[in-house]
């Protein structure tokens, strides 16, 4: 992944609350054009290898469960410094820190079911990304 490009998910509490597509305006209105995108649903094994990093924390079987209880959006967004902006674009991991406007903000419901999902480093974002998509569905 190139470090103008970053990952995220719509999260299964933001695709069955209906936020789909005003997540997506929100998402290009705020600058970033998508490169790559599907409707998808992982499964609790692809969850805990995806979120790996976080297996040590308290959180980690609720989040796992929570991520593969349902559809998700998986997309790969374009920007320049597009790790950054993404993140403060959707706002604080707990919505209620959230600045207004923020995805988080308008659409999360709490900590865990916080509506979507941005990559934190650009090499996460291109481990992310290579998890979900083949490089001949990126354009
Ligand atoms: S981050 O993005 O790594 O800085 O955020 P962090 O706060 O470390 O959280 C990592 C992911 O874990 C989710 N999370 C939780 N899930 C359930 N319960 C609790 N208490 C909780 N705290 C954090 C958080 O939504 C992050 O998920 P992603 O998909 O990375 O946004």
């Amino acid at each position: 992944m190139r470090s103008d490009r970053t990952f995220t998910m719509i999260k299964p509490d933001a695709v069955a609350n209906g936020y789909i597509g005003d997540i997506l305006a929100a998402i290009t209105k705020g600058g970033f054009r998508i490169a790559a995108m599907k409707y998808t649903k992982i499964s609790k094994e692809q969850a805990e290898v995806f979120y790996e990093v976080h297996k040590e924390r308290p959180f980690y079987g609720e989040l796992t469960d929570f991520m593969s209880s349902g559809p998700i959006v998986a997309a790969i967004l374009e920007k320049e410094n597009a790790v950054a902006d993404f993140r403060k674009l959707i706002g604080a991991t707990n919505p209620a820190e959230a600045e207004e406007g923020t995805i988080r903000k308008q659409f999360a419901e709490s900590m865990s079911k916080n509506a979507v999902h941005g990559s934190d480093s650009d090499e996460n974002a291109c481990i992310e990304g290579a998890f979900h998509f083949a490089g001949t569905e990126m354009f």
